[in-house]
């Protein structure tokens, strides 16, 4: 009697612990795999009839003499999943990238994320930036979307949010009438002096940018250039997605045309189709804009001047999220942007091959 009691008792406990484990297991594959956080909707609705006011600019200080540094990461592509045993190598690579460079202010051209699970990925990457103590500004890119447009476990105003929310970060959410939210300015100052505009737009998951997203460009512009005694303020265009014009560059490149020039190596080894972005290149080009940085293909990367300005292909960081048309190929590192007097140096910077390698190919390629 007192056997089957006993009997009873085990078979109960077994039952609940195997009902906890499941709720549990259930409860985080909800969360990280269902469960979808919207964030915070602000309302921001703009018109190109707007008063610019130069004072809401976000604005990092350049020390008087001095070179000011950016580190543009390019396509970082953690998942909150099956990348979580490579964090620690990621981590350690962009920890590596920014004791060498030793920047002022860290960008990053879009995919942060590569899957609908971003939630943790995002948050472990911005704690990493926030633990180095330095501005960064961030773009979202086509996957920092999710999978398919707007499916990712983070919404867009969710990610908005986490970025808003770190000390360190930047980025502040855009208009929402204009069809991306990622859209901001930030002006790198010298004792007041603007010396460079970063104009952080926003290719999001869509191919093109919209009419409305270059209308609010050119009124930046045109505020910025009001403000800095009718001059436009030269500029930094930072975006995930390449424009057509780099696609041109590469071809008259390869074609031996004498105006365009290659600042280091050129790698091409995918699609350099990224976008139809409607004359955007002009538009910015015209309005003080000499850089162009762009992310999106990991297996590209260059720097090359073209039709009056520079066009970069920011090198990829990070092993995590690659895709290429050659197996061959592995490009992996960051970029360095030297502002320094009135010269701005473009620089790739290779991480070793004996480093941060999660799989067995790193740097090894061919032109
Ligand atoms: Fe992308």
């Amino acid at each position: 009697m007192e056997k089957r009691v006993r009997g009873k008792k085990i078979i109960i406990i077994v039952a609940a612990v195997v009902a906890a484990i499941a709720a549990a297991v259930g409860a985080c594959a909800y969360f990280l795999l269902l469960h979808r956080y919207k964030g915070t909707e602000k309302i921001y609705e703009w018109s190109k009839d707007d008063v610019f006011d130069v004072a809401t600019i976000a604005t990092v200080e350049k020390q008087s003499g001095k070179d000011f540094v950016i580190l543009n990461l390019a396509d970082v592509q953690t998942c909150d999943l099956e990348d979580i045993p490579h964090y620690a190598t990621i981590h350690d690579e962009i920890t590596y990238l920014v004791n060498l460079v030793k920047p002022d202010l860290i960008t990053l051209t879009g995919d942060q994320t590569w899957s609908n699970e971003n939630l943790i990925s995002l948050k472990t990457l911005i704690g990493w930036l926030e633990g180095y103590e330095i501005p960064y500004a961030p773009v979202f890119g086509n996957h920092d979307h999710g999978n398919e447009f707007s499916s990712a476990v983070a919404g867009v105003n969710k990610c908005c949010d986490l970025y808003e929310n770190a000390k360190h970060c930047l980025f502040r959410r855009g208009p929402t009438n204009i069809g991306a939210l990622g859209n901001y300015v930030v002006n790198v100052t010298e004792n007041g002096r603007i010396v460079k505009t970063l104009y952080m737009m926003d290719s999001g998951y869509l191919d093109e940018l919209t009419d409305e997203q270059i209308n609010w460009f050119i009124w930046n512009a045109e505020g910025l250039k009001a403000a800095n005694g009718g001059n436009y303020t030269d500029g930094i265009n930072f975006m995930h997605k390449p424009l057509p014009e780099f696609s041109y560059a590469y071809r008259d490149y390869r074609s031996g045309v004498e105006t365009v020039k290659n600042f280091g190596d050129v790698h091409v080894h995918y699609s350099l189709f990224g976008s139809f972005q409607k004359d955007f290149f002009q538009t910015a080009k015209s309005r003080g804009v000499k850089d162009f940085v762009c992310g999106h293909q990991h297996g590209n990367n260059f720097t090359l001047s073209y039709d009056g300005a520079r066009l970069t292909f920011a090198l990829k960081t990070g092993e995590l999220g690659g895709f290429y048309a050659d197996e061959s190929v592995y490009l992996n590192g960051a970029t360095a942007i030297t502002i320094s007097g009135d010269e701005t140096r473009i620089e790739h910077v290779f991480v070793p091959s004996d480093k941060f390698h999660i799989s067995d190919k790193y740097n090894v390629y061919y032109d």
